[in-house]
């Protein structure tokens, strides 16, 4: 093939019609590729490229999440403890661009965009990358231990849910009616979510993190929220630019805190009234990722039975794990 999306394209065509299938939170119904639930267009397209064709550098850092976790924070905080040198922060790019496109998503890079893969070749490093992937999905050369770094975030199933709920109502087409909380909850504990099942998500980044903690940095919402100080300070040395002593001194670590914090970046302009372009067709207002920023919000939508549920399916899920919300 000349042109090396094409034989991309071509496994695509031949994969999709075999793919079991599930109604979506969308238009669009969600395929099952490799275990894990995608929408047939942008997710599935993106994901195969990434397969047959990403080269991982060691400096790379990939922010890998699933959906509603957290991803629009830690872009802001990564992007902005990685290049702390480079922008004062009175006038940095966050003021007036939104996370998504200083830390652009490796998923939709090529397909659906009008970047080439040359344009990615080309990006100087460290390259900041995100991915909604899960690591299973990943070809085996990114989970070679020098191939690049990850970073992960995860966060409260209760929260996960009703953040995507409410997100995804937001973006479902005027004409169609809303998705009530019922569906969304039994499609998200069925799994059938994007990039899900959740459960399967979380521990794939978990076991390997604990594996090789070196490669994969595992952080919770919840820990940012309480110890966003810590947490940064953790970006800083895993991503290979720790904050100095002088640094610390200076309170560093504090103004790119608050320069990211939900109160700060929903409050500027461009994150309330510009669009995030994803694709040529998935285009997104900034303020929606921007809705209440706290933890336990789920609580408030979620009948106790269905708090139970949830609790149950995730207790088995990690059981053994080590792992808690
Ligand atoms: P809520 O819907 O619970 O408010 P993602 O970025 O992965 O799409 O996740 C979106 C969730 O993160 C939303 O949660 C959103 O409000 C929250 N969020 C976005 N920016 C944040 C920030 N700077 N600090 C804390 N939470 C933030």
């Amino acid at each position: 093939y000349p042109n090396p999306i094409e034989k991309t394209s071509e496994r695509y065509k031949e994969t999709l019609p075999k793919l079991p299938k599930a109604k979506g939170w969308m238009t669009e119904h969600l395929v099952r590729y490799q275990g894990v639930w995608l929408t047939p267009n942008a997710a599935l397209k993106g994901l195969m490229w990434i397969q047959d064709h990403f080269k991982p550098r060691p400096t790379d850092i990939l922010l890998a999440t699933f959906p509603k976790t957290g991803t629009t924070w830690l872009k802001a905080l990564i992007f902005a403890t990685v290049n702390r040198t480079r922008y004062g922060f009175s006038d940095h790019p966050l003021l007036t661009t939104g996370p998504h496109d200083c830390f652009p998503f490796l998923d939709a890079y090529v397909y659906e965009n009008d970047r080439s893969f040359d344009d990615l070749e080309k990006l100087p490093s460290p390259r900041l990358l995100s991915t909604h992937a899960p690591l299973t999905l990943l070809q085996t050369s990114m989970a070679d231990e020098q191939s690049c770094r990850f970073v992960y975030i995860c966060r409260d199933p209760k929260d996960v849910l009703v953040s995507k709920w409410l997100f995804m109502n937001k973006l479902r087409p005027k004409q169609l009616p809303p998705i009530s909380l019922e569906e969304a909850f039994e499609l998200f504990c069925q799994g059938i979510s994007h990039y899900g099942p959740y459960w399967d998500h979380v521990l794939g980044y978990w076991k390997a993190s604990l594996e090789n903690p070196e490669k994969i940095l595992f952080l919770k919402y919840e820990d940012l929220q309480k110890e966003p100080f810590a947490v940064v300070k953790r970006l800083g040395e895993f991503t290979g630019h720790p904050f100095s002593v002088e640094e610390e001194s200076r309170g560093v670590v504090q103004e790119i805190v608050k320069l990211c914090s939900f109160e700060n970046l929903s409050n500027l302009e461009v994150n309330k009234t510009s669009v995030q372009k994803f694709s040529r067709d998935i285009v997104v207002d900034n303020r929606h990722f921007f809705r209440k920023g706290q933890v336990g919000d789920g609580k408030n939508y979620l009948t106790a039975e269905m708090t139970q549920r949830l609790n149950a399916i995730t207790s088995e899920k990690l059981h053994d794990s080590g792992l808690v919300f």
